[in-house]
Protein backbone atom coordinates (compact mmCIF):
# COMPACT_ATOMS: atom_id res chain seq x y z
CA UNK A 1 0.00 0.00 0.00
CA UNK A 2 1.60 3.26 -0.76
CA UNK A 3 1.63 5.58 2.18
CA UNK A 4 0.24 9.56 2.21
CA UNK A 5 3.42 10.69 3.80
CA UNK A 6 7.13 9.76 4.30
CA UNK A 7 7.68 9.25 8.09
CA UNK A 8 11.35 11.33 8.02
CA UNK A 9 9.55 14.62 6.29
CA UNK A 10 7.29 14.12 9.80
CA UNK A 11 9.86 13.75 11.76
CA UNK A 12 12.02 16.29 10.37
CA UNK A 13 8.95 18.63 10.48
CA UNK A 14 8.43 18.78 14.13
CA UNK A 15 12.44 18.54 14.54
CA UNK A 16 12.35 21.93 12.91
CA UNK A 17 9.74 23.16 15.45
CA UNK A 18 7.01 22.68 12.68
CA UNK A 19 3.14 22.72 13.24
CA UNK A 20 2.15 18.87 12.59
CA UNK A 21 -1.00 19.21 9.70
CA UNK A 22 -4.42 17.10 11.07
CA UNK A 23 -3.39 14.82 8.23
CA UNK A 24 0.12 14.20 9.38
CA UNK A 25 -0.78 13.41 12.50
CA UNK A 26 -4.04 11.40 11.43
CA UNK A 27 -1.38 9.56 9.10
CA UNK A 28 1.17 9.02 11.42
CA UNK A 29 -0.98 7.56 14.65
CA UNK A 30 -2.80 5.39 11.88
CA UNK A 31 0.56 4.27 10.35
CA UNK A 32 2.18 3.48 13.51
CA UNK A 33 -0.46 1.21 15.03
CA UNK A 34 -0.48 -0.78 11.33
CA UNK A 35 3.12 -0.82 11.54
CA UNK A 36 4.45 1.08 9.07
CA UNK A 37 6.01 3.57 10.70
CA UNK A 38 9.07 1.44 12.53
CA UNK A 39 9.62 1.77 16.35
CA UNK A 40 12.44 4.03 16.22
CA UNK A 41 11.07 6.20 13.97
CA UNK A 42 7.79 7.17 16.01
CA UNK A 43 10.72 7.20 19.15
CA UNK A 44 12.32 9.96 16.98
CA UNK A 45 9.15 11.76 16.64
CA UNK A 46 8.26 11.64 19.95
CA UNK A 47 11.45 13.18 21.41
CA UNK A 48 11.11 15.61 19.10
CA UNK A 49 7.40 16.19 20.35
CA UNK A 50 9.03 16.07 23.81
CA UNK A 51 11.68 18.86 22.93
CA UNK A 52 9.41 21.21 20.66
CA UNK A 53 5.65 20.80 22.26
CA UNK A 54 2.72 20.57 19.96
CA UNK A 55 0.04 23.17 20.17
CA UNK A 56 -3.62 23.01 21.13
CA UNK A 57 -5.03 22.20 18.09
CA UNK A 58 -2.46 19.47 16.89
CA UNK A 59 -2.95 17.85 20.62
CA UNK A 60 -6.57 17.76 20.11
CA UNK A 61 -5.98 16.13 16.68
CA UNK A 62 -3.57 13.74 17.72
CA UNK A 63 -5.86 12.38 20.54
CA UNK A 64 -8.30 12.26 18.11
CA UNK A 65 -6.39 10.07 16.02
CA UNK A 66 -5.44 7.47 18.75
CA UNK A 67 -9.17 7.01 19.45
CA UNK A 68 -10.12 6.49 16.53
CA UNK A 69 -7.67 3.38 16.57
CA UNK A 70 -10.21 1.29 18.24
CA UNK A 71 -13.36 1.27 19.90
CA UNK A 72 -15.40 3.69 21.73
CA UNK A 73 -18.01 2.64 24.43
CA UNK A 74 -21.33 4.55 25.33
CA UNK A 75 -23.39 4.50 28.40
CA UNK A 76 -25.70 7.06 27.84
CA UNK A 77 -28.51 4.07 27.90
CA UNK A 78 -27.61 3.65 31.81
CA UNK A 79 -30.82 5.53 33.49
CA UNK A 80 -27.63 7.20 35.83
CA UNK A 81 -25.10 9.91 34.66
CA UNK A 82 -21.69 8.46 34.87
CA UNK A 83 -18.45 10.03 36.07
CA UNK A 84 -14.61 8.59 36.59
CA UNK A 85 -11.74 10.01 37.89
CA UNK A 86 -8.47 9.62 36.73
CA UNK A 87 -4.71 10.28 38.77
CA UNK A 88 -1.81 10.59 36.94
CA UNK A 89 0.12 8.37 39.88
CA UNK A 90 1.47 8.60 43.41
CA UNK A 91 2.38 6.53 45.93
CA UNK A 92 -0.21 5.16 48.43
CA UNK A 93 -2.53 6.30 45.98
CA UNK A 94 -5.65 3.95 46.71
CA UNK A 95 -8.52 6.47 46.58
CA UNK A 96 -9.86 4.82 43.50
CA UNK A 97 -11.00 1.91 45.78
CA UNK A 98 -13.28 4.06 48.33
CA UNK A 99 -13.96 6.55 45.69
CA UNK A 100 -15.98 4.31 43.30
CA UNK A 101 -17.97 2.70 45.65
CA UNK A 102 -18.53 5.96 47.21
CA UNK A 103 -19.52 7.63 43.91
CA UNK A 104 -21.51 4.82 42.91
CA UNK A 105 -23.64 5.21 46.33
CA UNK A 106 -24.39 8.58 46.04
CA UNK A 107 -26.15 7.63 42.35
CA UNK A 108 -23.54 8.17 39.83
CA UNK A 109 -22.36 5.59 38.08
CA UNK A 110 -18.63 4.26 37.99
CA UNK A 111 -17.16 2.82 34.94
CA UNK A 112 -13.26 2.34 36.47
CA UNK A 113 -10.54 1.22 33.46
CA UNK A 114 -7.72 1.21 35.47
CA UNK A 115 -3.86 -0.20 34.88
CA UNK A 116 -1.38 -2.56 36.45
CA UNK A 117 1.61 -0.51 38.06
CA UNK A 118 4.73 -0.14 36.70
CA UNK A 119 7.60 0.98 38.25
CA UNK A 120 7.15 2.71 41.42
CA UNK A 121 4.07 3.86 41.36
CA UNK A 122 1.31 0.99 42.28
CA UNK A 123 -1.59 0.09 39.94
CA UNK A 124 -5.16 0.10 40.79
CA UNK A 125 -5.52 -3.52 39.45
CA UNK A 126 -2.44 -5.17 41.62
CA UNK A 127 -4.30 -3.80 44.75
CA UNK A 128 -7.45 -5.31 44.15
CA UNK A 129 -6.07 -8.59 43.34
CA UNK A 130 -5.05 -8.77 46.56
CA UNK A 131 -8.55 -9.60 47.33
CA UNK A 132 -8.91 -13.62 47.14
CA UNK A 133 -10.90 -14.73 44.19
CA UNK A 134 -10.85 -10.93 42.48
CA UNK A 135 -10.81 -10.76 38.89
CA UNK A 136 -9.69 -7.62 36.72
CA UNK A 137 -10.74 -8.65 33.48
CA UNK A 138 -14.51 -8.62 31.84
CA UNK A 139 -16.10 -8.45 28.81
CA UNK A 140 -18.18 -5.34 27.75
CA UNK A 141 -21.42 -7.21 28.51
CA UNK A 142 -20.11 -8.06 31.88
CA UNK A 143 -18.76 -4.65 32.41
CA UNK A 144 -22.56 -2.60 31.49
CA UNK A 145 -24.18 -5.68 33.38
CA UNK A 146 -22.31 -4.99 36.59
CA UNK A 147 -22.55 -1.08 36.62
CA UNK A 148 -26.41 -1.70 35.89
CA UNK A 149 -26.61 -3.57 38.84
CA UNK A 150 -24.30 -2.56 41.22
CA UNK A 151 -23.44 1.09 39.83
CA UNK A 152 -19.20 1.37 39.91
CA UNK A 153 -17.09 -1.35 38.32
CA UNK A 154 -12.75 -1.32 38.87
CA UNK A 155 -11.52 -3.42 35.22
CA UNK A 156 -8.38 -4.07 32.86
CA UNK A 157 -9.25 -1.51 29.66
CA UNK A 158 -9.54 -4.26 27.21
CA UNK A 159 -7.07 -4.09 23.84
CA UNK A 160 -9.82 -2.72 21.67
CA UNK A 161 -9.14 0.58 23.67
CA UNK A 162 -7.08 3.38 22.08
CA UNK A 163 -4.90 0.58 20.86
CA UNK A 164 -2.22 3.46 19.61
CA UNK A 165 -1.58 4.37 22.85
CA UNK A 166 -1.19 1.07 24.09
CA UNK A 167 1.91 0.94 21.54
CA UNK A 168 2.93 4.43 22.31
CA UNK A 169 3.39 3.95 26.01
CA UNK A 170 5.29 1.05 25.72
CA UNK A 171 7.74 3.10 23.27
CA UNK A 172 7.79 6.15 25.21
CA UNK A 173 8.48 4.41 28.75
CA UNK A 174 11.79 2.28 27.24
CA UNK A 175 12.70 5.80 25.62
CA UNK A 176 12.98 8.77 27.98
CA UNK A 177 9.67 10.31 26.34
CA UNK A 178 7.11 9.92 28.99
CA UNK A 179 7.58 12.98 30.19
CA UNK A 180 6.47 14.95 27.06
CA UNK A 181 3.07 16.93 28.20
CA UNK A 182 1.23 16.75 25.06
CA UNK A 183 1.74 13.10 24.85
CA UNK A 184 0.47 12.10 28.63
CA UNK A 185 -2.44 14.45 27.65
CA UNK A 186 -3.36 12.68 24.60
CA UNK A 187 -2.17 9.25 26.14
CA UNK A 188 -4.83 9.42 29.33
CA UNK A 189 -7.53 11.57 27.43
CA UNK A 190 -7.94 9.14 24.50
CA UNK A 191 -8.70 6.32 26.77
CA UNK A 192 -10.96 8.32 28.93
CA UNK A 193 -12.98 9.84 25.82
CA UNK A 194 -13.11 6.19 24.45
CA UNK A 195 -14.18 4.71 27.34
CA UNK A 196 -17.44 7.31 27.37
CA UNK A 197 -17.71 8.66 30.26
CA UNK A 198 -19.80 11.47 30.96
CA UNK A 199 -18.00 13.43 33.58
CA UNK A 200 -14.42 13.27 34.29
CA UNK A 201 -12.37 14.37 37.21
CA UNK A 202 -8.21 14.01 37.43
CA UNK A 203 -5.83 14.15 39.77
CA UNK A 204 -2.85 15.56 39.11
CA UNK A 205 -0.26 14.68 41.23
CA UNK A 206 2.44 17.57 41.84
CA UNK A 207 5.46 16.17 43.70
CA UNK A 208 8.66 14.40 44.11
CA UNK A 209 6.27 11.21 44.03
CA UNK A 210 4.65 12.16 40.66
CA UNK A 211 5.14 12.66 36.75
CA UNK A 212 5.24 16.27 37.36
CA UNK A 213 7.34 17.65 39.92
CA UNK A 214 6.34 21.49 39.92
CA UNK A 215 2.93 23.10 40.44
CA UNK A 216 3.29 24.75 37.02
CA UNK A 217 3.90 21.87 34.77
CA UNK A 218 0.94 20.03 36.64
CA UNK A 219 -1.14 23.04 35.84
CA UNK A 220 0.09 23.22 32.15
CA UNK A 221 -0.82 19.51 31.83
CA UNK A 222 -4.36 19.58 33.99
CA UNK A 223 -5.30 22.49 31.79
CA UNK A 224 -4.57 20.57 28.12
CA UNK A 225 -6.69 17.95 29.49
CA UNK A 226 -9.54 19.54 30.49
CA UNK A 227 -9.28 21.17 27.82
CA UNK A 228 -9.11 18.09 25.51
CA UNK A 229 -11.88 16.96 27.79
CA UNK A 230 -14.30 19.71 27.05
CA UNK A 231 -13.87 20.17 23.67
CA UNK A 232 -14.74 16.40 23.42
CA UNK A 233 -17.82 17.07 25.27
CA UNK A 234 -16.98 15.56 28.49
CA UNK A 235 -17.38 17.13 31.75
CA UNK A 236 -13.36 17.62 33.00
CA UNK A 237 -12.47 19.42 36.10
CA UNK A 238 -8.54 18.63 37.26
CA UNK A 239 -7.73 18.97 40.90
CA UNK A 240 -3.55 19.52 41.73
CA UNK A 241 -2.71 17.26 44.61
CA UNK A 242 0.19 16.92 46.73
CA UNK A 243 2.43 13.97 46.20
CA UNK A 244 5.44 15.30 48.50
CA UNK A 245 4.85 12.43 50.88
CA UNK A 246 2.87 9.52 50.17
CA UNK A 247 -0.74 9.48 50.69
CA UNK A 248 -1.94 8.02 53.93
CA UNK A 249 -0.35 5.60 55.65
CA UNK A 250 0.17 2.27 53.66
CA UNK A 251 1.90 1.72 50.00
CA UNK A 252 1.74 -1.89 48.86
CA UNK A 253 -0.99 -4.14 46.85
CA UNK A 254 -3.15 -5.76 50.14
CA UNK A 255 -1.87 -3.02 52.75
CA UNK A 256 -3.92 -0.57 50.52
CA UNK A 257 -7.34 -2.16 50.42
CA UNK A 258 -7.19 -2.71 54.04
CA UNK A 259 -6.75 1.14 54.34
CA UNK A 260 -9.32 1.71 52.06
CA UNK A 261 -11.77 -0.72 53.84
CA UNK A 262 -10.86 1.90 56.70
CA UNK A 263 -11.95 4.82 55.24
CA UNK A 264 -15.23 2.95 53.86
CA UNK A 265 -15.89 1.88 57.36
CA UNK A 266 -15.66 5.41 58.43
CA UNK A 267 -12.26 5.83 59.64
CA UNK A 268 -9.10 5.70 57.84
CA UNK A 269 -6.10 8.67 57.89
CA UNK A 270 -7.57 12.11 57.24
CA UNK A 271 -5.22 12.64 53.72
CA UNK A 272 -7.12 9.92 52.27
CA UNK A 273 -10.65 10.77 53.85
CA UNK A 274 -10.28 14.57 52.63
CA UNK A 275 -8.97 13.11 49.04
CA UNK A 276 -11.21 11.02 48.53
CA UNK A 277 -14.17 13.22 49.82
CA UNK A 278 -12.91 15.93 47.59
CA UNK A 279 -12.91 14.04 44.49
CA UNK A 280 -16.00 12.79 45.13
CA UNK A 281 -17.40 16.20 45.55
CA UNK A 282 -16.23 17.23 41.97
CA UNK A 283 -17.26 13.59 40.36
CA UNK A 284 -20.98 14.13 41.82
CA UNK A 285 -21.04 18.17 40.54
CA UNK A 286 -19.50 17.38 37.23
CA UNK A 287 -22.46 14.30 36.66
CA UNK A 288 -25.10 16.74 38.11
CA UNK A 289 -25.84 15.78 41.60
CA UNK A 290 -23.70 18.32 43.69
CA UNK A 291 -26.76 18.42 45.99
CA UNK A 292 -25.94 15.08 47.46
CA UNK A 293 -23.27 14.65 50.54
CA UNK A 294 -20.57 11.68 49.89
CA UNK A 295 -19.43 12.27 53.70
CA UNK A 296 -23.09 10.99 54.70
CA UNK A 297 -22.67 7.54 52.35
CA UNK A 298 -19.75 7.04 54.47
CA UNK A 299 -21.03 7.25 57.62
CA UNK A 300 -24.29 5.37 56.86
CA UNK A 301 -22.27 2.24 55.48
CA UNK A 302 -23.95 2.35 51.93
CA UNK A 303 -20.35 3.15 50.42
CA UNK A 304 -19.53 -0.13 52.01
CA UNK A 305 -22.14 -2.34 51.25
CA UNK A 306 -21.36 -1.35 47.23
CA UNK A 307 -17.58 -2.11 47.69
CA UNK A 308 -18.98 -5.82 49.10
CA UNK A 309 -21.10 -5.93 45.93
CA UNK A 310 -18.61 -4.69 43.54
CA UNK A 311 -15.78 -7.16 44.62
CA UNK A 312 -18.03 -10.03 44.73
CA UNK A 313 -19.46 -9.48 41.72
CA UNK A 314 -15.74 -9.51 40.16
CA UNK A 315 -15.58 -13.05 42.15
CA UNK A 316 -13.76 -11.76 44.82
CA UNK A 317 -14.60 -12.74 48.48
CA UNK A 318 -15.19 -9.61 50.68
CA UNK A 319 -14.56 -11.18 53.72
CA UNK A 320 -11.83 -12.96 53.07
CA UNK A 321 -8.54 -12.17 54.76
CA UNK A 322 -6.26 -10.18 53.00
CA UNK A 323 -2.78 -11.77 52.40
CA UNK A 324 0.14 -10.66 55.08
CA UNK A 325 4.02 -10.69 54.08
CA UNK A 326 5.70 -13.30 55.75
CA UNK A 327 8.64 -11.01 56.85
CA UNK A 328 8.45 -7.30 58.72
CA UNK A 329 11.18 -5.21 59.20
CA UNK A 330 10.87 -1.71 61.34
CA UNK A 331 12.71 1.49 60.83
CA UNK A 332 13.31 3.42 63.92
CA UNK A 333 13.71 7.08 64.80
CA UNK A 334 17.45 7.64 64.96
CA UNK A 335 16.82 10.81 67.68
CA UNK A 336 13.71 12.54 68.92
CA UNK A 337 12.08 15.61 67.24
CA UNK A 338 9.70 16.80 64.44
CA UNK A 339 9.36 14.96 61.08
CA UNK A 340 9.73 18.03 58.49
CA UNK A 341 9.93 15.59 55.50
CA UNK A 342 8.85 12.13 54.39
CA UNK A 343 9.70 11.46 50.78
CA UNK A 344 7.12 10.60 48.48
CA UNK A 345 9.63 8.78 45.50
CA UNK A 346 12.01 6.94 48.31
CA UNK A 347 8.96 5.46 49.95
CA UNK A 348 7.32 4.23 46.08
CA UNK A 349 10.80 2.96 45.19
CA UNK A 350 11.31 1.10 48.36
CA UNK A 351 7.30 -0.76 48.21
CA UNK A 352 8.46 -2.01 44.83
CA UNK A 353 11.73 -3.24 46.00
CA UNK A 354 10.28 -4.84 48.53
CA UNK A 355 7.75 -6.90 45.96
CA UNK A 356 4.97 -4.57 45.67
CA UNK A 357 5.61 -3.52 42.15
CA UNK A 358 6.92 -4.95 38.69
CA UNK A 359 9.93 -3.79 36.49
CA UNK A 360 8.99 -5.27 33.59
CA UNK A 361 5.18 -6.06 32.60
CA UNK A 362 5.98 -9.45 32.80
CA UNK A 363 7.11 -9.92 36.51
CA UNK A 364 4.51 -11.24 39.53
CA UNK A 365 3.72 -8.68 42.53
CA UNK A 366 3.76 -9.74 46.27
CA UNK A 367 0.33 -8.81 47.46
CA UNK A 368 1.69 -8.21 51.42
CA UNK A 369 4.79 -6.26 50.49
CA UNK A 370 4.51 -2.85 51.17
CA UNK A 371 5.61 -0.06 53.78
CA UNK A 372 3.67 1.16 56.58
CA UNK A 373 4.43 4.48 58.16
CA UNK A 374 3.89 5.10 61.61
CA UNK A 375 4.23 8.70 61.26
CA UNK A 376 3.79 11.50 58.67
CA UNK A 377 5.50 14.66 58.10
CA UNK A 378 4.22 16.96 61.40
CA UNK A 379 4.55 14.03 63.78
CA UNK A 380 6.76 15.08 66.73
CA UNK A 381 8.69 11.46 67.38
CA UNK A 382 11.04 10.20 70.15
CA UNK A 383 14.58 8.65 69.86
CA UNK A 384 14.01 4.75 69.05
CA UNK A 385 10.24 5.31 68.26
CA UNK A 386 8.84 3.03 64.74
CA UNK A 387 9.27 5.45 61.72
CA UNK A 388 7.49 2.64 59.87
CA UNK A 389 7.64 -1.18 59.09
CA UNK A 390 8.80 -2.95 55.75
CA UNK A 391 6.67 -6.15 54.52
CA UNK A 392 7.89 -8.54 52.28
CA UNK A 393 8.08 -12.33 51.29
CA UNK A 394 11.78 -12.36 50.51
CA UNK A 395 13.70 -10.61 53.39
CA UNK A 396 16.75 -10.47 51.16
CA UNK A 397 14.96 -7.23 49.81
CA UNK A 398 15.33 -5.29 52.89
CA UNK A 399 18.54 -4.23 52.62
CA UNK A 400 17.90 -2.55 49.02
CA UNK A 401 14.77 -0.93 50.55
CA UNK A 402 16.44 0.20 53.19
CA UNK A 403 19.08 1.74 51.06
CA UNK A 404 16.17 3.19 48.77
CA UNK A 405 15.09 5.09 52.26
CA UNK A 406 18.57 6.72 52.78
CA UNK A 407 18.10 9.91 53.71
CA UNK A 408 14.39 10.12 52.93
CA UNK A 409 13.13 11.79 55.96
CA UNK A 410 14.19 14.50 57.94
CA UNK A 411 13.47 15.00 61.87
CA UNK A 412 14.03 18.61 62.88
CA UNK A 413 14.45 19.89 66.34
CA UNK A 414 10.93 19.98 68.32
CA UNK A 415 8.90 23.20 67.82
CA UNK A 416 10.07 23.04 64.04
CA UNK A 417 7.19 23.47 61.60
CA UNK A 418 7.38 21.39 58.04
CA UNK A 419 6.92 23.70 55.33
CA UNK A 420 4.35 21.53 53.71
CA UNK A 421 1.80 22.50 50.96
CA UNK A 422 -2.23 21.78 51.09
CA UNK A 423 -3.12 18.73 50.02
CA UNK A 424 -5.52 20.43 47.56
CA UNK A 425 -3.20 22.89 45.77
CA UNK A 426 -5.73 24.30 42.95
CA UNK A 427 -8.59 23.86 41.39
CA UNK A 428 -8.42 23.74 37.51
CA UNK A 429 -11.62 23.79 35.04
CA UNK A 430 -12.75 24.75 31.60
CA UNK A 431 -13.44 28.93 30.49
N1 LIG B 1 -0.63 7.53 32.28
C1 LIG B 1 -1.02 7.28 31.03
O1 LIG B 1 -2.00 6.59 30.80
N2 LIG B 1 -0.29 7.81 30.03
C2 LIG B 1 0.79 8.58 30.23
O2 LIG B 1 1.38 9.02 29.28
C3 LIG B 1 1.18 8.84 31.55
C4 LIG B 1 0.43 8.31 32.57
Amino acid sequence: MSEAFDAVDVIIAKRDARELSDAQIDWVVDAYTRGAVADEQMSALAMAILLRGMNRREIARWTGAMIASGERMSFTHLGRPTADKHSTGGVGDKITLPLAPLVAACGVAVPQLSGRGLGHTGGTLDKLESIPGWRASLSNVEMLRQLEEVGAVICAAGDGLAPADKKLYALRDVTGTVEAIPLIASSIMSKKIAEGTGALVLDVKVGSGAFMKTVPDARELARTMVELGTDAGVTTVALLTNMQTPLGLTAGNALEVRESLEVLAGGGPPDVVELTLALAREMLAAAGRGDVDPADRLADGSAMDVWRSMVAAQGGDPDADLPRARETHVVLAPAGGVITQLDALAVGVAAWRLGAGRARKEDVVQAGAGVELHVKPGAVVRGGEPLMTLHTDTPERFGRALQALDGSYFIAPEGSRPDLLPLVIERVAAG
